[in-house]
């Protein structure tokens, strides 16, 4: 609701011209800085999609690893890796998107998810869609079933939500 939108805006730094001149960077890390606040965020993520509504959480690196592991502890289950290309030491999936600034590549581990095992997935924003699309592809592809995929920040203007429709994205806030 209003309160986690706000908590979320007070916990975020906007960094201009980062990593490149004329992107405006989120820097959420002032947020996961402050325990009661990232305690409310994991805690409301957790409320809004029901503690029994995913059997393990999916991270995407770096950022979103921060946030999963959170919810996964909080709930009692597992977390699920998500990672930039080469650092994964087994057989992996992988998929390559362009990022706002770049192109990228995401791997998951064959095998990541038992078959039908519900997983959230998390990530700290949203912006072009190309990471989410990314990791629920990967998600699926390694057997598992998307339950969710929620982000603390959604970028409207980048329009991701539409690019990853017709999936549903949560998002605490959206500016
Ligand atoms: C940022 C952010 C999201 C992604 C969103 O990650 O943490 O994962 O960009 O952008 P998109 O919707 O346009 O794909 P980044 O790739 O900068 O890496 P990091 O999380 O490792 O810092
Ligand atoms: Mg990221």
């Amino acid at each position: 609701g209003p309160e986690l939108a706000a908590l979320v805006a007070s916990g975020t730094v906007d960094v201009p011209d980062f990593p490149k001149p004329g992107i405006l960077f989120k820097d959420l890390m002032p947020l996961f800085g402050d325990g009661p606040t990232f305690r409310k965020v994991v805690d409301g993520i957790v409320a809004h999609h029901g503690p029994d509504s995913f059997d393990v959480v999916a991270g995407v690196e770096a950022r979103g690893f921060v946030v999963a592991a959170a919810i996964a502890y909080a709930v009692g289950i597992g977390v699920v890796p998500i990672r930039k290309a080469g650092k994964l030491p087994r057989p992996a999936f992988s998929a390559t998107y362009d990022l706002e600034y770049g192109e990228a590549t995401l791997e998951v581990h064959e095998g990541a998810f038992v078959p039908g095992q519900r997983v959230l997935v998390v990530d700290d924003v949203l912006a072009t869609g190309g990471t989410a699309g990314a990791a629920l592809d990967l998600v699926e592809r390694a057997g598992g079933t998307v339950a969710g995929f929620t982000v603390l920040m959604e970028l409207d203007f980048l329009k991701g939500r539409e690019r990853l429709s017709p999936r549903s994205v949560h998002a605490l806030l959206t500016v």
